[in-house]
């Protein structure tokens, strides 16, 4: 048997043998860089761990201010070391506040793209024995439309845009749906408006996009997931490397991320798609 067989046969066992329960994966992304991806995933996933999910975050975005950044941690390996067979997931994984998991995946990652099946099938093994009770998986995706973008885009079963009031924010959360509607045929997204006075101005911003998407686009949908205020306690957190719903638990910011972390729990997960090892073949098949 070669090595694309094993694969497929391996793929073809995860799909018939669901363990452990139903897993939510969310990928966090916007289309413009800056508007506030990274603060969203790292408070909401703190949020749903203090609800009880067990929370591993994948940090794929290449900004300025990384998962490790905002949460003061400094990461000795990356997934990169996963893929040159150096170094065990369990060794890459760190731990952040409340417990949450966070997987360094920013370098590297685009990596996957190239590697033989002989080297998909030695990396979809290392995952696969990665002990994990992970219920929920949240990816923070870089900016722009890259393959890489769309390739974490469509291994999530769930898509959260994160935009804001500011034009480009609007014209690129769009082009970053169209594409993935047209090349991907991805029809569900979910519209999480940040940084803007109050949920007037976040409803007019999903107005807005939706307008825009419902004209060009049909059978798409977009759901107002809800909004995150201005509020200039996220930039202390920031500058202070320490989270926002820790530093400055009392904020505005940080009690809708409390908000926005029920609304997540309180709504069911999209066509359940297994387990986390259903998750890793998807990601590691689909590179
Ligand atoms: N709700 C908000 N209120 C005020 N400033 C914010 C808010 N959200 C984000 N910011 C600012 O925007 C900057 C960029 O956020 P970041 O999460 O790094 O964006 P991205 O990951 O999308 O590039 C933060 O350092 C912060 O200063
Ligand atoms: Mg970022």
């Amino acid at each position: 048997m070669d090595q694309a067989q094993s694969l497929r046969r391996l793929t073809a066992q995860h799909r018939s043998t669901p363990v452990g329960p139903a897993l939510r994966t969310m990928a966090i992304t916007s289309g413009k860089g800056g508007v506030g991806k990274t603060n969203v995933v790292v408070n909401l996933a703190l949020e749903l761990a203090r609800l009880g999910r067990k929370v591993l975050l994948i940090d794929a975005d290449l900004g300025l201010a990384n998962v490790d950044v905002v949460l003061g941690l400094a990461p000795k390996y990356s997934i990169n070391d996963v893929i040159r067979g150096e170094k065990s997931l369990r060794e890459v994984v760190v731990e952040g506040p409340q417990g949450i998991k966070i997987l360094p995946a920013a370098s590297g990652i685009s990596e996957l793209a190239h590697l033989t099946s002989d080297e998909k099938l030695m990396i979809l093994q290392e995952l696969d024995s990665y002990d994990t009770d992970a219920d929920t998986v949240l990816i923070d995706t870089a900016a722009g439309i890259s393959d890489m973008v769309l390739y974490f885009n469509t291994a999530a079963q769930e898509r959260v845009v994160v935009a804001t009031g500011e034009p480009t924010s609007l014209t690129d959360a769009y082009a970053l749906i169209k594409v993935l509607y047209t090349q991907r045929q991805e029809r569900r997204f979910k519209v999480l408006v940040n940084n803007v006075p109050d949920a007037r101005a976040a409803k007019e911003v999903y107005r807005k996009l939706a307008m825009a998407a419902d004209h060009f686009l049909g059978g798409l949908s977009l759901d107002y997931l809800g909004f995150i205020p201005s509020d200039p306690a996220v930039n202390k957190s920031v500058m202070q490397q320490k989270p926002l719903v820790e530093a400055f638990p009392n904020s505005p910011a940080a009690q809708a991320f409390k908000r926005l972390a029920i609304t997540v729990v309180n709504t069911p997960v999209e066509q359940t798609s297994g387990n986390i090892k259903f998750f890793w073949r998807r990601l590691v098949n689909m590179a």
